[in-house]
Order: structure tokens, then C-alpha cells, then sequence
């Protein structure tokens, strides 16, 4: 190896290089170069037999090329390191990324958080119950009589007794599932004591056809407060604040006398229409008012049941569809887009 020409080692490399899209060929071409016995160390030794002058020139040259090739590989290694995940794969870095789709709260949902929100920083608490509710809280304690229509095996789905649990079987209760949220109501009352301030979100269940303003399951938002001296002007307070909340502070509030079992007296509740601000269109039927909710101050049976003392506590109540808010709220006009997991929909929200 005395007489080598450094210059074509150097070409050769070159060539080499250019070859080089593996880890594992950077490592071979190393050894080769750069090994104990490889063609470097070849050379240096070479150099032991040339006179000082040419010896000193050439190990030069040969410390030259050394570096310039150490250069080279770590060069090599980062931009393989750079776009190899393991050995022979390789991604194109030069490719724009594929977006990450990202998931979101249903609009339900995030209608029920914006809501109990609400609620809790007037300080009520969020209490969840049973979708399968027995006949007594869901009817009965909520003074709800035997032959009121809504009772009627059409208005409600009852549980089959076969399909019950057989620790359930041979009880004298009928289930069923929860109409409505009130039901909840009477199992907070029957286990904590006033002063009470809940809201209660939740699915409920009818045995509806389903059309565009209706569907066998939505939900709702039920809300009570009982303490020793609540008045109708509290609730009226309650719920105007949060309509302003979710509609907006324009609005005007108006209560309609109404009939429910378990309040007396009882009320619907309007809202002025956010779309024609109660000029009258199609979304309010040329009325103004678009129905929100119902209410009432809590009916001393309901407190019987439960065991108050209707001379010592008042209360009031309300429950709201969380579907009917919404489609309020955002102008939609069928229900039943709510269910159907259409992207297109739900990702505007
Ligand atoms: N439970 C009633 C329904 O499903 C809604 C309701 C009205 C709840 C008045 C209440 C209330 O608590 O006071 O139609």
C-alpha cells in the first residue's frame, strides 16, 4: 500500500457514499475505511518505510482524508437517524401531515355541562338517578294519579317482569323506565334533608313515534330547591337568570299557568324568539314565544311522600328538554339529527 493514490481512494469513497441508505452499510463502509484493518490503517502502516519528508506529507494527507471521511458518516448517520424509523423503512418528510381529527362533547352534552354550570354557580349540586325507576317515584310520590293518562302503559315503557333481575322479581313494585327526570327529585328529598338545591340531568323515555320533534329517548334537565321560606318570585329569579345565560341577556320571560300533578301552582315558561325577537316567524309560529320549560312551587303531597312537613318547607321545581333547548338555541328543526352520528352535524358545534 505504499503507493497508493490518495486521490482515487478519496473518488472511490465517493462513489461508495452515494450508495449508502442503511445503518448497517454506514457501519460495513466504516470498518472498511476506518477498521483496525481497514484501508487507513492499511495505509499509515505503509508509511513506516518512507523517508521523513515523504512520510510527514503523506500522513498529512492521510490524517486529511481520515477526518473529512469521519465527517462524512456522522454527516450520513444524522440524516439516516433523521428519516429512518428501522432499517429500510423510510418516510418522506417532504409530505404535508394528514390533519389529526380530534373528537368532541355531543351537542347534547355539552348543552347539559353549560347548563348544570349554570345551576352551580347559583350553588345548586348535580345529582344523577336510575334510568330504571320504579312505578312509586316516577308516578305515585309525585302525586301522579292511577288514572292519569300519562300512566297508561302507552305513555311509558314497563319493564317485562321476566326481564327483571331475579332479585327484583316477586316485588310488589312495577319498573319501568323513567318518564322524566322528577322521579329523582323524590329519591334526594327521601334521603337528605333541606336546605336543597339540585339540578339533575339525564335520559328519559317515551314510547313516542319518531318524527322530527320527537324521539323515544332524550333528555332532560330536572332542578329543585326546598327550604323553610321559598317564594314563586325565586324561582321566577332562577330561571331568568339562566335563560339570559343560555339565550342571551335580551330576552323577556313570561310564566303561563299550566297544569302538572306534582306543583301547585304550576307554570310554562316562554322565552321572547331569538330569531325575530317576538316580531313572530316561522321558527316561533308568529307567536313571539318560544315554550322553554315547566314549573311550579313543589305540591305539599310530593313533600307527604317524602316525608316533610309541608308547613315548615317550601320548594319550587322545573324540568326542560336539553334537545328542545338546543334546537332553540341553534335553529334546528328535527330532532332526530341529534341521533343519527351524522359527522356533518355534530362537528359544527
Ligand atoms: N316532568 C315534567 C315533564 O317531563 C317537567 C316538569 C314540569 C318538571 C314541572 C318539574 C316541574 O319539576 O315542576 O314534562
Amino acid at each position: 500500500m505504499s503507493n497508493f493514490n490518495l486521490e482515487e481512494i478519496e473518488k472511490k469513497l465517493e462513489e461508495e457514499f452515494k450508495e449508502i441508505d442503511s445503518p448497517n452499510k454506514l457501519e460495513n463502509l466504516r470498518l472498511q475505511y476506518l477498521g483496525r484493518k481497514g484501508i487507513l490503517a492499511q495505509l499509515t502502516s505503509g508509511l513506516a518505510i518512507l523517508p521523513l519528508e515523504e512520510r510527514r506529507q503523506k500522513g498529512q494527507r492521510i490524517n486529511a482524508l481520515k477526518q473529512k471521511i469521519e465527517t462524512f458518516l456522522s454527516a450520513k448517520e444524522k440524516e439516516l437517524a433523521d428519516i429512518s424509523f428501522s432499517s429500510g423503512e423510510k418516510i418522506d418528510i417532504g409530505l404535508p401531515a394528514v390533519a389529526q381529527h380530534f373528537g368532541g362533547l355531543h351537542p347534547i352534552h355539552q348543552m347539559i355541562g353549560e347548563i348544570c354550570k349554570i345551576f352551580v354557580n347559583m350553588g345548586f349540586k348535580v345529582v344523577e338517578g336510575p334510568e330504571i325507576e320504579t312505578e312509586y317515584n316516577n308516578f305515585t310520590a309525585l302525586n301522579i294519579a292511577l288514572e292519569h293518562p300519562c300512566r297508561d302503559v302507552f305513555d311509558t315503557f314497563y319493564i317485562k317482569e321476566e326481564t327483571l333481575n331475579p332479585s327484583f322479581k316477586n316485588s310488589k313494585e312495577k319498573f319501568l323506565l323513567r318518564s322524566h327526570t322528577s322521579p329523582v327529585q323524590i329519591r334526594v328529598m327521601q334521603t337528605y334533608k333541606p336546605p336543597l338545591a339540585v339540578v339533575v340531568p339525564g335520559k328519559v323515555y317515551r314510547p313516542d313515534a319518531v318524527d322530527a320533534s320527537h324521539s323515544f329517548m332524550f333528555h332532560q334537565i330536572e332542578g329543585f330547591l326546598v327550604d323553610k321560606e321559598v317564594k314563586f318570585s325565586d324561582l321566577k329569579g332562577i330561571l331568568y337568570n339562566f335563560a339570559c345565560n343560555v339565550f342571551g341577556e335580551k330576552i323577556k320571560m313570561r310564566f303561563r299557568p299550566h297544569y302538572f300533578p306534582f306543583t301547585e301552582p304550576s307554570a310554562e315558561v316562554d322565552i321572547s324568539c331569538i330569531i325575530c325577537d317576538g316580531k313572530g316567524c316561522s321558527v316561533c309560529s308568529k307567536k313571539g314565544w318560544l315554550e322553554v320549560l315547566g314549573c311550579g312551587m313543589i305540591h305539599p303531597k310530593v313533600f307527604k311522600n317524602v316525608g316533610y312537613d309541608p308547613k315548615e318547607y317550601k320548594g319550587f321545581a322545573f324540568g326542560m328538554g336539553v334537545e328542545r333547548i338546543v334546537m332553540l338555541k341553534y335553529g334546528i328543526d328535527d330532532i332526530r339529527l341529534f341521533f343519527e352520528n351524522d359527522l356533518r352535524f355534530l362537528e359544527q358545534f
